[in-house]
């Protein structure tokens, strides 16, 4: 069972959170084991029954537990009203959307925050909103505080407390990145807030960083901006380095040593995917447009990332022609330990094996009930070894389980760098090396 470390000082507050995805989730859980009464709000009423009953309602690694465990303390309901009524602390953890040009849609948020603002009208004791949704700056202050003060005739920061308090959790790893973060940032402006987040956060004892409510939110969008960089970067460089006959694994592990710089986020391969990099990119790339600046960085940053599966395929084509032959694709979800497939890089490169004429098959541990609701044609394997016996093998997601597939005789073109594939594949090609 997971053991998050954390003393309960006794000193809890009531929290509702809204959003049962996989910031709110989450979120929730992490705070209840921290001791705090939490309310799920959610709309899917499947979702809320599944926490009920002590379970996750995503696919997370102990997530489960965390709920089991903190059984007691959890509450859910599709009431939003009520929840934030009978609580101090609200948090805001529904979805952002992309627009069709890059844009978040904020049509949740908006929602969320009418609701929130009707009940702050009747609502006596000082009650708090962060928004954990990841807003682009100014949205807090030009948005979602525009419709609290309208909607409960209060004044943010005096009446009640407004913050921005961005997540920087990882799929995979999202309950151990909670409780260990690097850091914590608060976006608030004014102290009291401030003070009320910052002892909810201090039983972490990691770092405390607090800002204004812009700044907060440009953080995250800095952040996840730099991290989605750096992949870039090193799938540059990784391509010429292939060129060159160099591996960019040893480029970048003597990269990184230098401390300025830090070995993490320079795996590269076919390229990032997630709900957040491409996301995240995107919006900062339409925002700074709409404010008249190029970001010539940034586009580069989704040019590299488009490209990586299209070479990924053309190593493929070096060695075969795809037509009319089976290729296996290891791995459908966007990194490993997920189910998650919101951008992931296999679908490019399946795409464009069917534009070539190649017949499909695939395998992955927990993604393919997800990949089949938007590639229903495949070949779907049962096991990763049923994929071995393909024309080609396709490795798109580091899974573990991958590294323990006999790859003897086969050949093999490695997005994610499976050493046993390298080691033992009759043909290998790695991406980047
Ligand atoms: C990311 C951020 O890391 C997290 O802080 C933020 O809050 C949400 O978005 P997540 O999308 O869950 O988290 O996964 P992450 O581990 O960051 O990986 C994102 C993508 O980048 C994956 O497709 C992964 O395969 C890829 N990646 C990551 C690389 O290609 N190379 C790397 O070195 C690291």
């Amino acid at each position: 069972m997971h053991n998050s470390g954390i003393i309960r000082d006794g000193d809890t507050m009531q929290i509702s959170v809204i959003g049962t995805g996989y910031i709110g989730s989450v979120t929730g859980a992490c705070l209840a084991e921290m001791g705090h009464t939490i309310i799920f709000v959610g709309r899917d009423k499947k979702k809320l029954d599944i926490i009920r009953a002590g379970d996750s309602p995503i696919f997370e690694p102990g997530l489960g537990n965390l709920i089991r465990k903190n059984r007691d303390l959890i509450e859910t309901t599709i009431d939003m009203g009520y929840a934030v009524e009978k609580t101090e602390l609200t948090f805001i953890c529904v979805g952002t959307p992309p627009n069709e040009d890059g844009s978040s849609d904020l049509s949740q948020i908006r929602e969320v925050s009418r609701t929130i603002g009707k009940v702050l009208g009747s609502d006596n004791k000082f009650h708090t909103i962060i928004t954990k949704s990841t807003v682009l700056p100014g949205t807090i202050e030009n948005v979602i505080i525009p419709i609290l003060e309208k909607e409960s005739g209060k004044k943010a920061c005096i009446d009640f407390g407004i913050a921005s308090n961005p997540e920087f959790l990882k799929e995979g790893t999202a309950v151990d990145d909670f409780f260990h973060t690097d850091r914590v940032v608060i976006g608030v402006n004014d102290s009291n807030t401030g003070h009320i987040l910052e002892k909810l956060y201090r039983p972490l004892n990691v770092p405390i960083f607090t800002t204004s409510l812009r700044t907060s939110e440009m953080i995250k969008f800095a952040s996840n901006a730099f991290l989605a960089t750096k992949i870039s970067f090193a799938n540059e460089i990784g391509n010429l380095c292939k060129e060159l006959g160099i591996d960019s694994y040893d480029v970048f592990e003597g990269v990184g040593l230098d401390t300025r710089i830090n070995p993490k986020f320079f795996r590269s391969g076919i390229g990032f995917g997630g709900s957040c990099f491409p996301k995240d990119v995107n919006a900062l790339i339409a925002y700074a447009k709409s404010k008249g600046i190029t970001p010539r960085i940034l586009n580069s940053v989704i040019e590299t990332n488009n490209d990586q599966p299209h070479r990924m395929v053309a190593l493929l084509k070096n060695h075969l022609d795809p037509k009319g032959r089976t290729i296996g694709v290891l791995g459908l979800a966007f990194k490993p330990d997920t189910d998650d497939i919101r951008e992931s890089r296999a679908l490019p490169v399946i795409t464009m094996l069917l534009e070539e004429g190649a017949n499909v098959k695939v395998y992955d541990p927990v993604a393919m009930t997800n990949f089949k609701k938007i590639c229903p044609d495949l070949m779907y394997a049962a096991s990763a070894s049923e994929v071995m016996d393909s024309d080609a093998i396709l490795i798109v997601t580091e899974w573990d389980e991958f590294n323990n597939l006999d790859y003897t005789g086969k050949l093999v073109i490695d997005g994610r760098r499976i050493d046993k594939a390298r080691k033992e594949a009759a043909v290998y090609e790695g991406v980047c090396w």
